[in-house]
């Protein structure tokens, strides 16, 4: 928000990637005088194993630069070097017995470095941030998969998050035995991958079930959809986002975000062109007012719908 903000250090970790703005150069920091800086939009990408959330990532951080805005790329578990420490440990298999409480604390012990050293900082200096699974990769595959309670783990990370929300969660959905598919032939399957397929199809439902509950917070498409469809219209959605003001942040020590999970089943968008309403859901118009003219405050908006 200010010149005194912190700094992100993206140095931190190989795997945080710092992009300043392809086509103006311009520091993030205001001028002497000038307004405030506006704080960064915070996106996160979810979905199952294989649902080619990486890709996704990179393409949009690439129309977001070329933009000429400044732009974070990141992921979870990691960002940070204690981030990375954790990934290692909790995904790798090996002797240790890691058992679920075990594992969504490290989840959540990973989470809270990397909003506390990464994520604020950088939105407070006006960045975009863009991670690669975020709070709900938590609920699904711990508090479902796991059977932990997704209220209680949606609990744990509220505190280890301060209450941090995404301003909008792009989620991809894919089908278990087609995430296998696309993940044929690349690293040998990590601890979470090598589960059987009935616990990626809980976790997919739990996925579409907070994207249902909440979808004006979500945009949920088609995992196996053309790759350059998928990043139009993420990237239509999140640069009507960077155009209009924000809702304040949550203070770190605002960790008691109460998350209901409801039964009924989110709907995916039907790939519209570009343009026509990138959050469109069943039953709502297109072509609704753009988000950048709505008033934020009552509330993140991730897209017209
Ligand atoms: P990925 O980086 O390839 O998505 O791998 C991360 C794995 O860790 C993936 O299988 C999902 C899992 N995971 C959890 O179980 N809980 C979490 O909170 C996060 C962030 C990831």
């Amino acid at each position: 928000m200010s010149s005194t903000a912190p700094d992100p250090r993206p140095d931190l970790d190989p795997t945080a990637v710092d992009r300043a703005p392809r086509e103006t150069g311009a520091d993030t920091a205001p001028a002497e005088g000038a307004a405030p800086l506006q704080r960064g939009v915070f996106v996160a990408f979810e979905g199952g194993d294989g649902a080619g959330k990486s890709t996704q990532v990179r393409l949009l951080a690439d129309r977001l630069t070329d933009a000429g805005h400044a732009v974070l790329t990141t992921r979870e578990p990691g960002g940070t070097p204690v981030g990375e420490r954790l990934r290692d440990l909790v995904l790798e298999h090996g002797d240790a017995v890691v058992d679920a409480r075990t594992e969504a604390l490290i989840f959540a012990a990973a989470r809270a470095a990397h909003v506390e050293q990464v994520i604020r900082p950088t939105l407070a200096a006006g960045r975009t941030v863009i991670t690669d699974r975020f709070v709900d990769s938590s609920i699904a595959y711990q508090g479902a998969g796991r059977g932990l309670g997704t209220d209680d783990v949606a609990g744990i990370n509220a505190w280890a998050t301060g209450g941090l929300q995404p301003d909008v969660t792009v989620l991809l959905d894919v089908d278990p035995a087609a995430g296998r598919d696309r993940r044929a032939g690349r690293a040998p399957e990590d601890r979470m991958e090598s589960e059987p397929d009935a616990f990626h199809t809980v976790i997919r439902q739990t996925f579409l079930h907070r994207a249902a509950a909440d979808p004006d917070r979500y945009l949920v498409l088609d995992a196996t959809a053309p790759v350059t469809a998928i990043a139009e219209h993420v990237a239509d959605a999140v640069l009507r986002l960077v155009a209009g003001p924000l809702p304040v942040l949550p203070s770190a020590d605002e960790g008691t975000v109460e998350v209901t999970v409801t039964g009924r089943d989110a709907e995916l968008v039907d790939l519209p062109e570009p343009g026509d309403g990138l959050g469109d859901q069943p039953g709502t118009e297109s072509g609704d007012a753009p988000a950048a003219g709505r008033d934020r405050e009552s509330g993140p908006v991730a897209a017209d719908r």
